[in-house]
């Protein structure tokens, strides 16, 4: 039988992941509150408004997640309410917070805390947001405040999510507040996030020595599109610099390494990951384009006729998470997939998704990546940014009219799975048999032991 299953190890975590703006409702403080009035920014005009309503019932989704057998979660908490003027911290939000992950304890969830997802208090932008170093005393300030006052509830921080995601896409993008369009800008940016993380680390570290506390890493992978040729290489490997590995190195090594600028040496950073938590979601691929400068000389596409997630997001590419992760291993750090998943509104490749992707990463386990845990993204369809409603990611269907919920097939079987703590052949035959072959091969399955 044991041929047949893939056992994940014992304490694995198995959860969810999602953000305060996407899932609380009435984030009228911040930046994308104000961004979504604006005609244009959002497909077809769609707002965040109550979104999932978590402000008050966060704790409905709560009970759903452990009864789909899940033993965690990571969320993250709202600068702009914790700190709705600066300096001025409110209570009755740390309280609420303080509620949101005794409710996630005593569900048996272990909770895993972002300080930071893609959203800035009001009075953070007018001071110039992210744009000078003058951010990173503030966000220590508020890293620190939230650590004293939570920090016996929470073991787990992966501290920002995706700098490298928000620098391009709010910087140097038209899309995301404030659609600065500065690529410039958009590396500087990127500097002052990464130094405030490494203040963050050091000031939870000195309240919890025992917390181990992360980053949410954004990475994807980019394929050459002729991969015999230097060129198309060549413009592959600079996404790949640029995007993936610019923030580990400094993280890890403590080194910028900024195009067309010196390398600088920022001994604080230097070792401040205790884990690398790895977003990811799809792949480019890339071929060296001379007129286009702008986007490092390279055009980017998804591999001709493959499997398409909705909406065009990016293609379904498992092999993919195994790469990065046998990549990312050589940084000698544990890992968490903190978050992986698809928009599917009507679920006819999320089962799928699910097993090869997870198959993905029990092989690189397999061969001693060290994964300790996995968070889908998301629990319930929440609010997708600049694309509004349209993109629904949930593990769990949610009408935003009403506020209900409806468990899709792929939550009954990510159930299955956690509950487990495997993948079963079983499980593959029921939901997506035409991936037993690949999962499962036939000679496993009919073998003497099979
Ligand atoms: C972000 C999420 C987002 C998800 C799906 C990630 O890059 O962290 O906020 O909803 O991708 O696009």
């Amino acid at each position: 039988m044991e041929q047949t299953t893939m056992r994940f190890p014992e304490g694995f975590l198995w959860g969810t992941a999602t953000s305060s703006h996407q899932v609380e409702g009435n984030n009228s403080n911040n930046d994308w509150w104000e961004w979504e009035k604006e005609p244009g920014h959002i497909l077809d005009g769609h707002r965040s408004e109550l979104a999932c309503d978590w402000w008050n019932r966060a704790e409905d989704d709560f009970d759903l997640a452990r009864e789909m057998g899940q033993n965690a979660h990571r969320l993250s908490l709202e600068w702009s309410r914790i700190e709705p003027r600066e300096g001025e911290w409110d209570d009755d939000a740390i309280a609420r917070y303080r509620r949101m992950l005794v409710g996630l304890r005593e569900r048996g969830l272990e909770p895993m805390v972002t300080l930071h997802h893609f959203t800035n208090p009001l009075w953070l932008m007018e001071k110039g947001g992210w744009e000078t170093e003058a951010v990173v005393p503030l966000f220590e300030r508020y890293v620190t405040r939230v650590a004293e006052e939570l920090g016996d509830l929470v073991e787990l921080w992966s501290v920002i999510n995706e700098p490298n995601v928000y620098a391009i896409l709010s910087y140097a993008g038209s899309r995301w507040p404030p659609g600065k369009q500065n690529l410039l800008l958009a590396f500087r940016v990127l500097r002052n996030l990464l130094l405030a993380h490494g203040r963050a680390y050091r000031a939870i570290h000195r309240l919890q020595p025992q917390a181990q506390v992360g980053i949410a890493h954004a990475v994807r992978v980019f394929d050459p599109a002729r991969p015999n040729s230097r060129l198309d290489r060549w413009a592959a490997s600079l996404p790949d610099r640029i995007f993936n590995r610019l923030v580990l190195t400094a993280l890890t090594e403590g080194v910028l390494a900024f195009p067309l600028a010196f390398n600088r040496k920022v001994p604080e950073l230097v070792d401040s990951v205790d884990f690398l938590g790895v977003n990811y979601y799809t792949r480019d691929m890339v071929a060296f384009d001379a007129s286009r400068p702008g986007e490092l000389f390279g055009r980017r596409f998804y591999t001709e006729g493959a499997e398409m997630s909705d909406g065009g997001y990016g293609e379904v590419y498992p092999e993919g998470l195994y790469r990065l992760l046998k990549w990312l291993a050589a940084y000698g750090k544990p890992i968490y997939i903190t978050e992986n998943g698809l928009p599917d509104e009507d679920d006819d490749q999320r089962p799928r998704f699910l097993l090869t992707h997870l198959a993905a990463t029990h092989r690189a386990m397999q061969e001693g990546v060290p994964v300790k845990g996995y968070f889908h993204w998301s629990l319930v369809d929440n609010f997708e940014w600049a694309e509004g409603w349209s993109l629904r990611f949930g593990l769990v269907a949610l009408d935003v009219e009403t506020q209900e919920r409806t468990v899709r097939r792929s939550g009954q079987l990510y159930k299955e799975i956690c509950q487990a703590n495997a993948i079963t052949q079983d499980m593959v035959e029921r939901y997506a048999p035409e991936v037993l072959d690949k999962l499962f091969p036939a000679q496993a399955r009919d073998g003497p032991f099979g």
